[in-house]
């Protein structure tokens, strides 16, 4: 990470950064946006307009622009799943990524549309999609999937447990299926067999008793909590679990309780005597399934209550930047489809509304008066820095390109 010390050096960072949480796309634009029109300020300062004043007068052609942008926009249906990927597609086409976009931009739009209610929603919830990441095969092996997956977890093989179950009854447990054991300090010497025999024998009844709670309950899937403190199920609890033919998911993040359970209609369950039916959630499917390599494992939990509006996409990356850099280009697409659910309006792109803004801004200046007029003028022209870095980029002569464009605009 970079440090950054100067003020306005560091504005220019947190702008970027407050683009990628409200819009996601358009980190660069906002920053060079944001030096044309520090530009503009400080020419104007030294014209002996004040600081305030052209702060005021910016304001005013934020407003017009607004007003300019606005009118230019063209209504989106969100039934219209093709306009919504290709606007997917021109977001990722400037991303390393971006010939993968034809599997990613159309995961982009259907998880978001499978979690919102196209009619009425006015906001998406990203946090309703989970993404996840596993290292291996490629970008173009991501797939969504309409319920959960799980990366970092294995099925317990352990006395030929099932590894794929139907009609899944799952519980989340966050207590532990092993004896309790003793305070920290404390020590029990066994000195004699029948003592030994009898510790062997409590246990063995305390995790019968355990067990024989969950099956009670009609559960075939269990998914276990991740404990700090000790193993969450020790081997002995896993061989009654297998004989019962219930499948045994260990090893839950914390951090991943709450949307699984969300996922699929579950209560956690922090005690065993709060361990009831009503507790437990569905899914259509569940199944692990081999990642590639011998040990890579995925877990997927498919056909989850559709109510329930949750979903997760699963990226694959031949390596780690390449996954990474998936998962972020991801995550700016999936941002635009959200940007359209909040306003259905589209306007084009490749600076089309930079230059017309600009061009609207300038006219404008010319039928106010005072320093707005100057203010106004100012915003206006330091917009075509976008159409000129543009040029600049794709290997154009700026000025031609941007004066051909300022006069297709008039
Ligand atoms: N395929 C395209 N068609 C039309 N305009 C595009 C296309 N790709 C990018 N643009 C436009 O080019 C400009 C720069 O886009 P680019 O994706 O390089 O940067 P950004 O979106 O500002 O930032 P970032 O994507 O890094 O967050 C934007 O004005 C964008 O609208
Ligand atoms: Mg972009």
């Amino acid at each position: 990470m970079m440090s950054v010390i100067h003020p306005t050096a560091k504005m220019l960072v947190e702008i970027s950064k407050s683009q990628d949480i409200e819009a996601g796309d358009g980190t660069t634009s906002v920053v060079v946006m944001a030096g044309a029109l520090l530009k503009a300020a400080q020419e104007l300062l030294q014209k002996g307009i004040h600081a305030a004043t052209i702060s005021e007068g910016f304001s005013v052609a934020l407003e017009k622009a607004k007003e300019v942008i606005e009118g230019m926009g063209i209504p989106v249906d969100l039934n219209d799943r093709e306009t919504l990927i290709h606007n997917c597609v021109t977001c990722l086409s400037s991303k390393v990524v971006a010939a993968n976009s034809d599997v990613l931009a159309p995961m982009a739009v259907d998880s978001v549309l499978k979690i919102i209610e196209k009619e009425t929603d006015t906001n998406v919830d990203l946090n309703n999609i989970r993404v996840a990441m596993k290292l291996g095969g490629t970008v173009d092996d991501s797939e969504l999937i309409d319920g959960l997956v799980f990366v970092n977890n294995k099925v317990s093989h352990f006395a030929g447990g099932p590894t794929r179950v139907e009609n899944a009854k799952i519980g989340v447990i966050q207590f532990t299926l092993s004896a309790p054991k003793t305070d920290l300090e404390n020590n029990v010497v066994v000195s004699d067999y029948t003592a030994m025999d009898r510790i062997l024998k409590e246990e063995r009844k305390y995790i019968v008793g355990l067990v024989k709670a969950i099956v009670k309950t009609g559960c075939n899937v269990l998914l276990i909590q991740k404990s700090i403190l000790r193993d969450a199920v020790n081997e002995l609890a896993l061989h009654f679990l297998a004989k019962k033919n219930i499948m045994v998911i260990k090893d839950v993040d914390r951090a991943d309780i709450d949307f699984t359970c969300k996922t699929i209609g579950a209560t956690p369950v922090p005690h065993i005597d709060q361990f009831t039916t009503e507790k437990l959630g569905t899914a259509g499917l569940i199944e692990e399934t081999s990642a590639g390599g011998s040990e890579q494992k995925i877990i997927r939990i498919t056909q989850c209550p559709a109510q329930n509006k949750r979903i997760s996409i699963l990226v694959r990356g031949s390596n780690q930047l390449v996954l990474e850099e998936a998962e972020r280009s991801l995550h700016d697409a999936l941002c635009v489809v959200r940007a359209l659910v909040k306003q259905r309006k589209l306007v084009p792109g490749g600076a089309c509304v930079e230059m017309e803004v600009s061009q609207k801004l300038q006219a404008h200046s010319r039928e106010i008066f005072g320093t707005d007029s100057y203010c106004m003028r100012a915003f206006g022209e330091s917009l075509e820095l976008i159409p000129y870095t543009l040029a600049e980029n794709a290997g154009l002569d700026p000025i031609t390109f941007v004066t051909q464009l300022r006069n297709r605009h008039i």
